[in-house]
């Protein structure tokens, strides 16, 4: 592009703008114009502006001397009309205050998808007698493995498969220390990790409640649920993100069977879903035969949507070893749990298809739940 053009475009530019700001009659339009003409992404500056790159190089310094005075002035020419309209309008606008005006509307916060998830389900367990408990996000490899019939050699406690934190184990040489047995109550050096499920909290219940009624000897019923965040080193996708949330479920008592457990499930998830105006009866749920170390039999737990099944957990009747390693006589008592995904659940709930959605935050995303 020559000079000359370049030059000529700035200048009825630099006109039009002078124009357009002189005649503004109030602040709308002023603000309208400003926009047209200096607006940082689309203004028409900024596109006269682009034209630089076009003028031959030998002409670029004169081609920038010229934008600069001319963005000046058109700057220039913005600042008195800001200033003209100060004037006239901006005393008699300060002096009344129009009462009758709406007001500025607040923006009101919510809670997220999944905290709403949380409270309802704890609202329905609650009404099916569990009550619901909380167990720590840091957890030793007792609770966590060793009470769940998860032996050391077990693979679900490979150190890349958990959080382990290095700080637990004063022999760990640096990075994550190796799992190592631990006696119940073991000693100084037991690992901590990240709990990989909240199933460690069954555990905390049934010690705990063992512990309050052992004076009476009883086997006591146990009927809880606990909801919080799990930690897995997953490389988070659509459907996996290093931490999630699950709703744990426990029952112990004389006579509990796997009957009690699907009918506590179908409930729970027809309960769930019904609010939404989904009618009741289209709420499915599938029990496939499966394996935990600390229930037998095992089941996966799925949940029919769009058409297929979406896994939401397992569960499964509680194995006598579980109960043994917590003082529980299993000719007396058995139990069912369950563990199912809280995402999973609120995902169906509201055709969210992606989990990482849950977690960016964007207001935008939020602000529809
Ligand atoms: N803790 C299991 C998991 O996280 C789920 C589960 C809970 C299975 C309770 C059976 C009983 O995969």
């Amino acid at each position: 592009m020559a000079l000359q053009d370049f030059i000529a475009e700035l200048d009825s530019l630099a006109g039009e703008a002078q124009d357009a700001f002189t005649g503004a009659a109030d602040r709308d339009a002023l603000e309208a114009a400003r926009v047209e003409f200096l607006g940082a992404k689309a203004g028409r500056l900024k596109a006269v502006q682009k034209g630089m790159g076009k003028v031959d190089k030998t002409d670029k310094p004169a081609a920038g001397q010229k934008l600069n005075s001319v963005k000046k002035a058109i700057e220039q020419a913005f600042e008195q009309a800001t200033g003209r309209l100060a004037q006239s309008g901006g005393k008699a606008a300060q002096d009344s205050f129009d009462v009758t005006l709406p007001g500025v509307p607040v923006r009101v916060g919510r809670l997220h998808p999944i905290t709403q998830t949380i409270e309802r389900m704890k609202e329905i367990m609650g009404r099916l007698g569990f009550s619901a408990v909380e167990g720590p996000e840091i957890e030793d490899d007792w609770h966590n493995f060793e009470a769940l019939n998860i032996p050391l050699s077990h693979p679900a406690r490979d150190p890349l498969d958990n959080f382990y934190l290095s700080v637990a184990s004063a022999n760990a040489a640096g990075g994550s220390p190796p799992p190592q047995p631990s006696p119940k109550g073991g000693g100084s050096s037991k690992p901590l990790l990240l709990r990989s499920q909240t199933s460690t909290v069954q555990i905390r219940v049934m010690e705990q409640v063992l512990a309050n009624t052992v004076a009476s000897g009883a086997q006591p019923p146990v009927r809880i649920v606990s909801l919080g965040r799990v930690y897995r080193p997953d490389t988070a996708d659509a459907t996996h993100y290093p931490m999630f949330h699950q709703i744990e479920g426990l029952l112990v008592d004389k006579g509990v069977t796997m009957a009690d457990l699907k009918s506590v499930l179908r409930m729970f998830c027809q309960s769930y879903y019904q609010r939404d105006g989904d009618d009741a009866e289209d709420v499915h749920i599938r029990f496939r035969p499966s394996f935990f170390p600390f229930t037998e039999p095992s089941v996966e737990v799925d949940i029919n949507w769009q058409g297929g099944w979406m896994e939401i957990g397992g569960a499964g009747m509680v194995d006598p070893n579980v109960l043994r390693a917590v003082g529980y006589d299993p000719e007396e008592v058995t139990g069912f749990a369950f563990g199912m995904g809280v995402e999973r659940i609120a995902m169906r709930q509201h055709n969210i298809t992606d989990i990482r959605d849950l977690y960016t935050n964007d207001v935008r995303f939020l602000a529809q739940f």
